[in-house]
């Protein structure tokens, strides 16, 4: 894979996990069995998705994490590096690797419920870490790791102009403090709504709105809409990490170009099963975008 001169150096601090993927017609309601049409084990994790997203977009990316000691840790690994992802920050802990048990149906839409596993043990940053932060041109976070290690991350981000960008999702409680070191948060509508007057303090919120593409808010009160492009949707999962990598890899070049190229990724993503499997490579959105 080839990385531009110029490509933006991206640490991702976040969570990876195994995903164990069933497809179903349709999921069941509480109390009911249905029978499911397919099984597959595909590395994921919102921190993992959104490196590799960010790798295969344009950046050149470092990921800060870890797996545990068990038998999905060697692939889990392996899907960073096969991506181009520099992964000497994956620490190895005792213990299971994350676990996200999901379930998607025919309309492509999806059910996920995570066990943390390693990923919940990222309660230190170690001084390799805050160096490869400072170094960085942007620091991506999500909030499958600890809350109190991501807003480190962002306080010493903001003290070395790192440009922090946020996916707080799942939504959490979340200390003020995080939301005042963040400078782009990338949210969708249900988070947006669950988070309300939080993303106030913070310059840049971007809103995804699935297939109706995303919607942009500046400082100065800038606001931007962007369409996605149509797609026939296999699967929904890991489309949003799709369109945070791509945003953070392009967030140089501006917002318009950012959610432009950030939209067509994550269109793209839905048209494959699973998460770090379906993001597109950099040649596969200039393509989206052309054909438009
Ligand atoms: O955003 C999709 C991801 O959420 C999946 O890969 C799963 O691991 C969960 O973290």
């Amino acid at each position: 894979m080839t990385v531009e001169p110029d490509a933006p150096a991206i640490a991702v601090l976040g969570s990876v996990n195994m995903d164990l993927v069933t497809t179903t017609a349709r999921r069941p309601v509480p109390g009911e069995t249905v029978l499911g049409g397919g099984f597959a084990m595909v590395p994921g994790g919102k921190g993992a998705n959104q490196a590799i997203a960010a790798q295969r977009a344009g950046g050149a990316v470092r990921f800060l994490g870890a797996v545990g000691d068990d038998v999905f840790a060697g692939e889990l690994r392996g899907a960073l590096t096969a991506a181009g992802v520099s992964a000497d920050r994956l620490r190895t802990v005792a213990g299971p690797s994350g676990i996200a048990t999901i379930v998607v149906d025919d309309d492509g839409e999806n059910s996920i419920i995570v066990i943390g596993g390693a990923n919940a043990r990222m309660t230190e940053l170690a001084e390799d870490d805050l160096t490869a932060i400072a170094a960085a041109d942007i620091l991506l976070c999500q909030l499958e790791i600890p809350v109190e290690t991501v807003a480190a991350a962002a306080r010493h981000a903001r003290a070395h102009d790192t440009t922090v960008l946020l996916n707080p999702s799942p939504v959490r409680p979340t200390p003020a403090e995080l939301w005042a070191n963040v400078d782009v948060a990338v949210v969708n509508s249900g988070e947006a709504e669950k988070l309300g007057a939080a993303l106030d303090a913070v310059a840049h919120v971007v809103v995804t709105r699935g297939a109706a593409g995303a919607d942009y808010r500046g400082p100065d009160g800038a606001r931007l809409s962007r369409p996605s492009p149509q797609v026939e949707v296999v699967d929904t999962t890991g489309a949003g990490d799709a369109f945070t990598g791509a945003l953070a890899a392009a967030w140089h070049r501006g917002p318009e170009w950012a959610l432009t190229w950030a939209c067509a990724a994550g269109a793209l993503a839905t048209t494959r099963l699973g998460a770090s499997s379906s993001i597109p490579a950099r040649e596969e959105i200039t393509a989206a975008l052309a054909a438009e």
